[in-house]
Order: structure tokens, then sequence, then C-alpha cells
């Protein structure tokens, strides 16, 4: 949880708001108190917020200066800033009043809290007072014509200062400044309490000493990791259920009834392949096609359910691979909720009346990889390209036939072959055609032959939350779209998607 401690300003509201939409939960807390209100309570980040007064003014609300040495970030926003620089030993003036846009110039984009910002951008100012010399340790990130200290900070305290407004809309780049400062303290909470002993301690401590977990495994690296996990922490007591409903990668059930071994679990595997199919004809619409495959999923898990209650097993939670972009991608703003009713927050359980168990909800993927590998799963598998839950299904438009799935399948094989040829397949986070139901010419020995078009999708990213499409060698690209229109029937030509995400998101549907 991140504690807002308000000062009075008009936009504290905003910077809540902003900080939700980054998934932190948040609490907005009055400065009195407000040192015994924080030791109290977990929390993971401090924000000082504007406020209409000077630090010199008589009425002036203030913090207990302990806040700064309980290890916890702070970010102070406007008078926020002042408030630090005055109860740190800096200095604060009456400067040149200044209301509205300027240009910041990043000084150091090397540190985490200027990640990802551009040299130059527009930032929005509204104060009085300014910072005319920093407390000891601190340094400048950046400045604009008039405030040499517009954003700076003590890196070995974690503690930052902004003179403009993250929260405003018209400050560019303002979310990401916001997102940096929730990431640094997400780092320093990991480093504090998420060791794997203490993720299986909690685990553990939430699921007590008799019930029992079902978990939703797919053979991927999150639910796999978060199983792993949890097999540490309560052993037999977990549950692990596999549904092979036929949209999966080829291999996949073999893959999961290997890995589970090794973990030492055996996982229930369920046959569903004729029955999914059956259930997606004629569905075209893609939010329609993850509904049915989710509410399928739900028969089925509940289905399980009963058999074990019969066999007197108390299963009270299911656990999840939630990872952290998941959280922050489906409970973000109001676009991004709809675009993103797919992904797995909060999906099954409201149905199922069963408790979430997330071990890995608080981490980005590549740092599921690291925990992953901590726990000996083998190299090839924690680096493995993620794969949608609704497999296949989202990554052919119109109805998922049992020809077109043969189609989708093959095409991928020779995809992911062509890039491990290539020994590109360690560089790509994600790659996979996509069968777009529209239709072209080609050219096949003598006839004319009007076939289906193949979009070639090939990504690079760390964190889920962007992607740029990967530069593939011509040759590799050349290779694969000759071997596509070859080998699969009824494919006429083959396209490359060079769009970035935004806007696009990684799968098509
Ligand atoms: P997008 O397409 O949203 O994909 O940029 C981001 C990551 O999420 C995966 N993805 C899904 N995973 N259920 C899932 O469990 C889904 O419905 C789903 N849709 C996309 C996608 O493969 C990528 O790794």
């Amino acid at each position: 949880m991140i504690v807002i401690i308000d000062f009075g300003s008009q936009t504290t509201h905003l910077i809540a708001r902003r900080l939700k939409e980054l998934g932190a939960e948040v609490k907005i807390i009055h400065p009195e108190n407000s040192l015994k209100e924080i030791s109290e309570t977990k929390v993971g980040g401090i924000i000082l917020s504007g406020g209409p007064s000077s630090v010199y003014s008589k009425n002036a609300q203030t913090v207990n200066p302990s806040i700064f040495s309980l290890g916890i970030p702070v970010l102070g926003v406007c008078f926020g800033l002042q408030l630090i620089a005055h109860l740190l030993g800096g200095k604060v003036v009456s400067g040149k009043k200044e209301y509205g846009p300027t240009k910041i110039k990043i000084k150091n984009t090397q540190v985490k809290v200027t990640k990802d910002l551009p040299k130059e951008f527009v930032v929005w100012m509204s104060h009085g007072d300014e910072v005319v010399k920093l407390p000891k340790g601190f340094k400048v990130f950046g400045s604009t014509e008039n405030v040499p200290f517009a954003m700076v900070g003590n890196l070995e305290k974690y503690i930052f200062g902004l003179q403009f407004h993250p929260e405003v809309e018209h400050t560019e780049f303002g979310n990401k400044i916001l997102k940096n400062f929730v990431d640094i303290c997400r780092i320093i909470i990991l480093k504090k309490d998420f060791s794997i002993p203490e993720i299986e301690k909690n685990i553990k401590n939430i699921v007590g000493e008799k019930d029992c977990v079902i978990g939703a495994v797919s053979g991927g690296v999150d639910s796999t990791v978060a199983a792993a996990l949890t097999a540490r922490a309560i052993g037999k007591r977990f549950i692990p259920i596999y549904v092979n409903n036929g949209l999966m990668r080829e291999g996949t059930t073999g893959c999961v009834r290997k890995i589970f071994k090794r973990i030492g679990v055996r996982p229930i595997v369920i046959n569903a392949v004729g029955e999914m199919l059956k259930r997606l004809k004629n569905i075209t619409n893609s939010e329609q096609k993850r509904k049915i495959i989710g509410n399928f999923y739900i028969e089925i898990f509940e289905r399980e359910m009963k058999k074990l209650l019969a066999k007197n097993i108390s299963v009270k939670y299911l656990l999840q691979g939630t990872i952290y972009s998941d959280v922050i991608e489906s409970q973000g703003t109001k676009h991004s909720a709809k675009i993103k009713s797919h992904h797995n927050v909060g999906g099954l359980p409201k149905k199922m009346k069963l408790k979430l168990l997330e071990p890995v909800r608080n981490f980005y993927k590549d740092e599921v990889r690291k925990i992953g590998k901590k726990l000996g799963l083998p190299e090839e598998f924690v680096s493995k390209q993620p794969f949608p839950g609704p497999g296949y299904a989202v990554r052919i438009r119109g109805e998922v036939t049992k020809e077109r799935l043969r189609m989708e399948r093959k095409a991928d094989k020779i995809v992911l072959s062509e890039l491990e040829k290539a020994g590109l397949l360690p560089q790509v986070f994600l790659s996979f055609p996509v069968l777009t139901n529209a239709f072209s010419t080609a050219v096949k020995g003598d006839g004319r032959h009007f076939g289906e078009v193949i979009a070639l999708r090939v990504v690079d990213s760390k964190d889920i939350m962007t992607s740029s499409w990967t530069r593939l060698p011509y040759e590799v690209l050349q290779k694969i779209s000759s071997r596509i229109v070859n080998e699969v029937p009824n494919v006429s030509r083959v396209v490359y998607d060079i769009t970035t995400k935004p806007p696009a998101t990684m799968e098509w549907e």
C-alpha cells in the first residue's frame, strides 16, 4: 500500500487515482499522526502531496521527520518536495511564482526514477516557493529554465521530490514517473518480504494447517512457478488440475506431466478436446470465445471439486498464476478494464466460492522467471514463451474448427522451429502466427488459389506492459513465409505485424 499524506492540494485525489491505475493500493491520510499510522500499517511507499501553504507559514502542516528513516521510499510533490528539503536541512525560499507548462530537461536517465523518460518533456508547475539548497545526499535529476531542482532524489534513502505535478494530465510522462516510483517501492518490498522462504511462509499462513488448494495449471511459467511454491509450502494438500482442451501448443500435456513430476505433485489431467471444439462451434466473437472457454473451465473445476468433496477433501483455495502485469492491465483504466476482461485476475473464483491464492501476484514476468530458476526449474522451461489462457482460440480470427486449429498448429510449429534454427528463440519474447480470416489470391502452380492470410507476430518485451516487434533478419522471415505457404494448406500469403504495444496488444484478439 502507498499512503498519500495530504497537505491540502487540489490534486491529491488525482495522485491516488493514478496510483490505483498502476495497480497500487492507496490510502490518503492526514499529516497529524501520520508517523503512527504508517508505522502501524504495512506501507510500501509514502507520497507527500502538494498544498497551499509555505513551509514557513504559521499554519503549515508538517510531518515527523522520522518518516524519512523508516526505509520506506518517499516521493514529495511540489509542497511535499519543499517540506522534504526544509526538514532534512535544505533551504526553501519564496521564489518566482510559476503556473502552467514548462520544459524539464532530464540529467540522468540511468536511475530507476527516470527510467524510460525522454531527455526533455513538458511538465506542469503550480508553485510560489522553491527549493534553493538541497539536503545532504540529494542529487538533481531534472531542471527547468526557472527551477534547477525540479526533480531530485536521495538514491540511498529512496527519497525523491518533484517541483511539478506528475498527476495532472498535462504533465507528459507523469504516469511514467509515478510508475517508476511504484516500481521502486515494489522492489524495496520484495527485497524485504519476498524471498522464497517468505513466500512459502505466506502461503502456509494463508492456507492454514488443514485446507487444500486446487490449482489451475496450464504448463506455462507463471502457473507452474506458483504451483511449485505452493507445493513446497503445503505439499500434497496442493492439487493441480490441467485441462487439455486442444487449444494448447503441441506437447503441452506431456510437458505438464514432466514438470510436475519434478515438482513432486501429480496433476489431475482432464481430456476435454472434443467437448471444447463442440462448444466453440459457430462462435466468432473473441470475448464470447473467452467466456465459453472460461465457463467450461468452471464446469470442469466444479465437477472435480465435487469428486474431492466426496472423498472428504476440503478445498478452500484456488491457486492462480496471476502476475503483476495481469493486475495492472486488468484493473487499470476504464479502457483497459474493457480490453483486458480476458486476463485471469478475478476470473474463475466468483462463481466457485473459492478464495484466491496468488503467490506471484507482485512479480513481473522476468522476476517470475528468476524465482522459477531459483526453485530449480529447468532453464528451457522458465525461459519459454508465455501462452494465453484461451490458447489458439484467440489466435484464430473467426470460428475455431478442427481444420483451422490444425493449420494454426502447423504454422506455429514452423515459426518456432525456424526461430530455433536461426538461434533467435532465446531473444524472442513471443512469436505466433495468426489466422486472420482475411483471404487473398495466390498463384500456385498454374492455378489461382484464394486462401487465408496468415499474420506473423514476433515481439520483444521484458515485462509484458510494452513490446516492440522483433527485427527478424529478412532471410528468416523469407524462410518462415515460404514454409508456411508451402506446407500449411489453404494459405495464400504471410504478412509481418510491425505494430508496437501500445497501441496494439500482443495478441490479435
Ligand atoms: P496482450 O495481448 O494483452 O497480451 O498484450 C499480454 C500477455 O497476456 C497473454 N494473454 C492472455 N493470457 N488469458 C491469459 O491467461 C488471456 O485471455 C490472454 N490474452 C492475452 C498474451 O499471450 C501475452 O503474453
